[in-house]
């Protein structure tokens, strides 16, 4: 059984090609094979997605509250205006699961259209900056909010 869902949005197939002086040479495999090994350590079955399309990360955000699984999701550009994410990710953390918002990079640091997330008001909390290191410490904290 999944305990957390790593979910990647728009173009973090392409990692690996894309942009790597931004994003690093990491490819998006095996940055999903690095996520699942962290879960392991952590003791956490992880699964890890990653889709192009708004419609398809909304449903699987609808997936892991019905199934009450905790979620680490990079929703990539539609963090900056995809108010259907939002409203998807307000249903998990209302929903009693918790969701971790990451970015590889910092968008504080970067053009002003990224300044805004509208995720992270509703999000349990946000990990940016640390590149793929951010999925590890979303991990973490999930592993001790549990033990919380
Ligand atoms: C990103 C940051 C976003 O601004 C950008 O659109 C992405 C990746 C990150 O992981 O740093 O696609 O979410």
């Amino acid at each position: 059984m999944t305990d957390v869902l790593v979910l990647n949005g728009p173009n973090l197939g392409r990692l690996g090609t894309r942009e790597p002086d931004v994003y690093g040479a990491l490819d998006a495999p095996t940055l999903a094979e690095t996520v699942v090994r962290w879960g392991t350590e952590l003791g956490l079955a992880v699964e890890v997605r990653q889709t192009d399309d708004e419609a398809t990360l909304v449903g699987w955000l609808h997936g892991a509250v019905d199934a009450r699984q905790d979620v680490v999701l990079n929703p990539a550009a539609f963090t900056h205006y995809s108010y259907a994410l939002r409203d998807a990710v307000a249903q998990v953390t209302t929903g009693g699961c918790r969701l971790v918002e990451v970015h590889l990079t910092n968008p504080a640091a970067r053009e002003r259209f990224r300044h805004t997330s509208v995720v992270a008001g509703v999000a349990t909390g946000t990990v940016a900056g640390f590149g793929p290191d951010s999925y590890r410490l979303a991990l973490q904290a999930l592993v001790g909010a549990r033990g919380a």
